[in-house]
């Protein structure tokens, strides 16, 4: 799958070129989140997440009737998970606060699911023991969000997989190779442990309520890389029985380069929770910005916030509304600079890479107090 620079790739191991979020949503035939879906999470939720009004999250799959089902008493619970093949990026943080927001206001259930097999099948380089570090490295950023230990549940497929295998297999039973070439785009030199990971990935939406005995609705919040997974886990839900999960998906918080999302293959433009703040402060200070070529033009003609990664990062997580406002007006009328802009986002970041990694550090002794245990049900 080669790109250029501007054609559009959205799958679950490749994002590139320039993202129509409009035409994602044709695409994958989802739904974008409505002005009424806006207010009836408001009236349920009390009040709105940010990553919400600022519509960071803005396309879903039958959320609506989830929230018809919330209304009439029935709880959901909520599954999204991480692939560990690396160090966590504050781009991976989105779709996991926005979960522990919806466990905070619906009191959720969260199964989070760390895909330790995937990685191990996808990199040709991995060895199981690295994938098996980074899932536990991975596990501390999910547990330093400060989720309730109570209400959630990391599902290590490796280690879960006694749970996951009987649900997996079938879910696998329906799906054919060629439905899964075509959503997947597999090919004939793709491993076979890859082919029947999908139904691995799958389970969980399944999981509370094959544990249960009895059919409980699943949210899914992920940004839209995910969704093909999604589409073959809906397709097969009514085949066994159970509810379609929905999903609500997010945008990609983009690299600090120009274009593209933040991805852990590009470290120099990548944010991590583990980066030292000084390092994250350079990575910020060489970023791509909106900004003009020189200090008058850009004091006469201001700057582009749309293209500037800069902005981006201070709109997905680190200003309030009112902030945001003025920091747009200030940089499209010329008066404010990208170095001074840079070095405001940079003490944010490092005063939230300092407070995390405090939190980090004290989530090392809870890995197991996380971790899925069958014998819980
Ligand atoms: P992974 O590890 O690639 O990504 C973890 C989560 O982060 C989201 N994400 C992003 N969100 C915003 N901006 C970005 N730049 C960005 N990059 C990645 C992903 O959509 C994902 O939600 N196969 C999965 C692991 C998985 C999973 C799940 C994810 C298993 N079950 C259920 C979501 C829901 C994976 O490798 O994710």
């Amino acid at each position: 799958m080669s790109t250029n620079d501007e054609e559009m790739v959205v799958t679950p191991w490749e994002v590139s070129g320039k993202i129509d979020y409009e035409k994602l949503i044709k695409e994958f035939g989802t739904q974008p989140i409505t002005p009424e879906l806006l207010e009836r999470l408001r009236k349920n939720a009390g009040e709105l997440h940010p990553q919400l009004e600022r519509r960071i999250f803005f396309s879903h799959r039958d959320l609506d009737w989830l929230l018809q089902k919330y209304e009439n008493g029935e709880k959901f619970v909520l599954y999204t998970g991480r692939g560990p093949s690396g160090p966590v990026h504050i781009g991976h943080l989105v779709p996991w606060m926005f979960s522990k927001y919806l466990q905070d206001k619906f009191d959720a259930k969260l199964y989070f699911q760390i895909t330790d097999d995937e990685r191990f099948l996808y990199h040709d380089n991995f060895s199981m023991d690295e994938t098996a570090k980074w899932a536990y490295e991975n596990a501390l950023d999910l547990i330093a969000l400060g989720f309730d230990p109570k209400k959630t549940r990391i599902i290590l497929d490796t280690k879960s997989i006694g749970t996951l295998y009987s649900i997996a297999l079938s879910i696998a039973k329906h799906v054919t190779f060629s439905t899964a070439k075509a959503v997947f785009g597999f090919q004939e030199s793709t491993n076979i442990g890859l082919l029947f990971y999908p139904a691995i990935q799958a389970a969980p939406a399944f999981l509370e309520s094959a544990l249960v005995g009895h059919n409980v609705p699943c949210l899914i919040p992920a940004a839209i890389d995910q969704d093909p997974y999604w589409r073959i886990t809906r397709d097969v839900a009514p085949k066994l029985g159970y509810y379609k999960p929905a999903q609500i998906h997010c945008r990609f918080v983009p690299g600090l380069g120009r274009g593209g999302k933040m991805s852990a293959s590009l470290p120099e433009t990548a944010i991590f929770t583990t980066d030292q703040p000084n390092v994250a402060q350079k990575k910020i200070m060489s970023a791509f910005t909106g900004g003009r070529a020189t200090v008058e033009e850009q004091k006469r003609l201001g700057a582009n916030p749309d293209v500037c990664s800069v902005y981006a990062y201070d709109y997905f997580l680190f200003m309030n509304a009112k902030e945001i406002e003025e920091l747009r007006y200030n940089c499209l009328s010329g008066n404010i600079m990208c170095g001074d802009c840079k070095h405001i986002l940079a003490e944010r970041v490092k005063k939230f890479l300092i407070e995390h990694q405090e939190r980090r550090e004290k989530a090392k002794d809870r890995f197991e107090e996380f971790l899925f245990n069958p014998k819980d049900f």
